[in-house]
């Protein structure tokens, strides 16, 4: 099977230095001085991708995704190892994308045109449609240092996707401009996916990685440690790296657990409008106060709704806790949902316990509406 792109054993390290002396005059007095570290960003990365696949990368902040798109897009060379890719433009799309601040919007689009390989006049032909997609209009002229950092992300993007790609990799740019754009973008992704195209893309987001990946990679601490479907790597990732977000100061981090998620019948099936009653087991090494939130996402991976967790406080207690859930009224139709669960700190920001796919509710639906959520209008005659 012919591959797009293959990273082949890729180590990429990083020289930090650590200077005793600051000053240029206090380091030409003393040469040598201060010790410099290696710092192992990408370790022993392999993977392949075939044409037309779309492949979400996640990891923390630090994890080495940015440096993985670098070595791929050619930006960065690997300390050791390969990487091999078939096709002729692979465009990266990054926060900052190289632009000179004191050149203006056009002068920007030839030279992000360069350095993706591309002539003069080939820039020239596609420019028009460029600055139609960017929707930066008569800004084009105007200094980049003056843009707004969603003008800014426009203006890359639509570059990026105008140049003709055979891989497009994208870092965590979707998230940026306002939510009309984003759909643009997401919009143009889907496009690029039907005509076959291949993707990269890193972003914080589950929900788009759900939405757009078939697949996703992981990184930890410069490893690869999961690549497979996207809801299993999004497994291990959401349950078992997300301890790293939590502060020290909230050490119970990896001390509580969610056991079971079970229902009194033993299924999940539920009928449109019923109630919904199960419980869930969690296990803790001390008492602990939480907020309860759950997800539920449609077959294809979009979300329906998250709760909100401020609303659901839970107290913990040392050992095994049960908890019980209710939803009074089950909105949803006819169909196949995916349900996330987990358990955030006392101040919602860190995810103390989490369980991917903890259940699937399976919907039937009595009446005639067709879609995903219940909506009964009422009429009024005047
Ligand atoms: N030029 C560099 N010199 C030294 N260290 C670097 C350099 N570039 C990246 N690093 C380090 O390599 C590690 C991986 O960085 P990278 O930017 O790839 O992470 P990331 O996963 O993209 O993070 P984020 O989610 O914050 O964007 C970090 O610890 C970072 O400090
Ligand atoms: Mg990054």
């Amino acid at each position: 099977m012919v591959k797009t792109i293959e990273v082949i054993g890729v180590n990429k390290e990083f020289v930090i230095h650590h200077e005793r002396h600051q000053s240029l005059k206090e380091r030409l007095l003393h040469p040598g001085s201060g010790s410099s570290e290696k710092f192992h960003a990408l370790e022993n990365i392999s993977f392949s991708v075939s044409p037309g696949e779309t492949v979400g990368i996640l990891g923390h902040n630090g994890s080495g995704k940015s440096t993985l798109l670098k070595t791929i897009c050619g930006v960065l060379a690997p300390t050791s190892g390969e990487i091999k890719l078939r096709g002729n433009l692979a465009a990266l799309l990054e926060l900052g994308a190289g632009f000179q601040p004191e050149l203006s919007g056009r002068e920007n689009v030839y030279l992000y045109g360069a350095m993706l390989g591309l002539k003069r006049r080939e820039v020239a032909a596609i420019f028009d449609e460029i600055v139609d997609f960017s929707e930066i209009g008569k800004f084009i002229d105007t200094q980049v240092k003056f843009f707004s950092s969603g003008m800014y992300v426009r203006l890359a993007f639509a570059v990026a996707v105008n140049v003709d790609p055979d891989i497009l990799v994208v870092d965590e740019v979707l998230a940026v401009g306002d939510e009309r754009f984003q759909a643009k973008c997401m919009d143009r992704i889907a496009r690029f996916q039907q005509e076959g195209r291949t993707i990269l893309l890193v972003t914080h987001n589950g929900d788009q990685v759900r939405q757009l990946c078939s697949r996703a990679i992981v990184l930890d601490h410069g490893s690869l440690v999961a690549d497979g479907p996207t809801t299993e790597s999004l497994k291990v990732f959401r349950e078992y790296l997300h301890a790293d977000e939590v502060t020290p100061a909230e050490t119970a981090s990896g001390q509580i657990r969610i056991t079971s998620v079970t229902t009194p019948s033993g299924s999940f099936d539920v009928r449109t409008g019923a109630g919904v009653h199960f419980d869930v087991g969690v296990e803790s090494a001390q008492a602990f106060g939480g907020q309860f939130v759950m997800e539920i996402f449609s077959r294809r991976g979009e979300l329906i709704s998250r709760s909100d967790a401020q609303a659901t406080p839970v107290q913990l207690k040392p050992g095994i806790n049960a908890i019980g859930i209710d939803i009074a009224e089950l909105p949803l139709l006819d169909g196949v949902y995916e349900m996330n669960i987990g358990l955030l700190d006392e101040r919602g920001q860190n995810v103390l316990a989490w369980s991917e796919r903890a259940a699937t509710l399976q919907v039937g639906s009595d009446g005639r509406e067709r879609g995903i959520v219940e909506i009964a209008p009422s009429v009024t005659q005047l």
